[in-house]
């Protein structure tokens, strides 16, 4: 594997130099008002790329798993029944999580592809007249599937159906990349981890809890320790941690959110856009089809393309590190095999994006698809040119 080209997994991303710099740092006194230096204005920035004007952000030396169990610990009791659709690895990884903690399930099965059923989400919730379910759970993008919901729509479900469960979300592979909008969408409990949109290493649990879920850790009595939000938020008033934080990191994460809000988050969001259309345009040229099945649903940060029946979609990503030292995600669990993954977020520009597309290109003839040399490229470049040429224009 070489470390001169960008990788092309869904996270971990590419790590601009400014933030390998950033988490790069002498050690500190981790209980000193320096430390509260970095920790609350790297709160302070997650909260604004989040869009929330009151969340409580939580950051543990942990990752977005560690983000998921944060959420049922502090919000839930053993026995308590949540409801979850099942539509990827990730959202299915979740729903293993409750499982073992003792919560009852929900399980709403959809095909791997779709999106989350939030007219099934309203039907059952207002079936449940006594509240029996105390938590939705969502994931925002699908990273196994390449699928995004619509999580305005799960929140409309949950009003129409007046039912007063919390909303947990997952944005692990969508937050700091896609429109997130914690306050708009009544999210609760939101979830990601340092190593993808933010562009940092792995090593941080991010997460953002509403007053609503703040008011349920009084009564959640799952256990908790490392987890725990209010042991955090006793040592954050004391420019601390509980135990020791992953300081580099931190700086990194106060850094990133620097960056991101210095490019704008709109600009952010259309800069995903325009990659990942672009490498939707070069699938459409090879005449392969996205595991996502319709354009509402496709993600801008990850595409899970489909390789032909009887060819193993891993064999392409095996073969582009041996051969090119280039990364691409295989395909998880329903899809193993039958999906490669072309990451597209984090720290990336449209030439970064065709060199993995003239990869991949090269990669699949190698193994003997039809796929015709710079045909996914052109379409990308004519896509990536026109963009400029509509920017240009509208500059005039
Ligand atoms: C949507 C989603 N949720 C959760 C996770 C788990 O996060 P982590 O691997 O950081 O624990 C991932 C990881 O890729 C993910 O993509």
């Amino acid at each position: 594997m070489s470390f001169q080209n960008p990788v092309f997994i869904p996270g971990p991303t590419n790590i601009p130099e400014r933030l390998r710099k950033a988490c790069d740092m002498p050690t500190i006194d981790h209980r000193s008002p320096l430390f509260g230096q970095i920790l609350h204005p790297a709160r302070e920035g997650v909260r604004r790329v989040l869009k929330s004007d009151s969340a409580q952000i939580f950051i543990f030396p942990s990752t977005g798993t560690g983000g998921w169990e944060t959420a049922l610990s502090n919000c839930l009791s053993a026995g308590d029944t949540v409801l979850a659709a099942r539509n990827g690895m990730f959202s299915h990884r979740w729903i293993d999580m409750c499982q073992r903690h003792g919560l009852g399930v929900e399980i709403v099965e959809t095909p791997w592809g779709h999106g989350l059923p939030a007219d099934r989400y309203e039907e059952i919730l207002t079936a449940d007249t006594g509240h029996r379910i105390k938590a939705v759970l969502a994931t925002h993008n699908e990273t196994a599937t390449g699928v995004k919901s619509d999580i305005a729509a799960v929140r409309r479900a949950l009003d129409a159906a007046g039912h007063p469960a919390l909303l947990f979300v997952d944005g692990v592979s969508s937050i700091a990349s896609m429109d997130f909008r914690f306050d708009d969408w009544g999210v609760d409990v939101a979830v990601t981890g340092s190593q993808k949109g933010f562009m940092l290493p792995p090593g941080l649990a991010i997460t953002a809890f509403s007053a609503k879920a703040m008011a349920a850790t009084d009564t959640a009595t799952l256990p908790r320790t490392f987890f725990d939000v209010k042991d955090m938020a006793k040592g954050y008033a004391n420019n601390a941690y509980p135990y020791t934080p992953a300081v580099g990191l931190l700086n990194g994460l106060n850094e990133a959110c620097g960056m991101l809000l210095a490019e704008g988050l709109d600009n952010v969001f259309a800069r995903h856009h325009r990659i990942a259309e672009g490498v939707r345009a070069a699938v459409r040229a090879w005449g392969l089809e996205l595991c996502a099945v319709s354009p509402e649903v496709y993600s801008d940060t990850v595409s899970a393309i489909r390789t032909p029946e009887g060819f193993n979609a891993t064999d392409i990503v095996s073969h582009a590190a041996s051969a090119y030292g280039v990364a691409f995600g295989t395909g998880l669990g329903e899809v193993a095999g039958k999906v490669f993954r072309i990451g597209h977020l984090g720290s990336l520009t449209d030439v970064m994006a065709l060199s993995g597309l003239a990869t991949a290109e090269m990669v699949m003839a190698d193994l003997g698809l039809d796929i015709r040399l710079g045909s996914g490229v052109a379409a990308a470049q004519d896509y990536y040119r026109g963009c400029r040429i509509e920017t240009r224009k509208a500059a005039a």
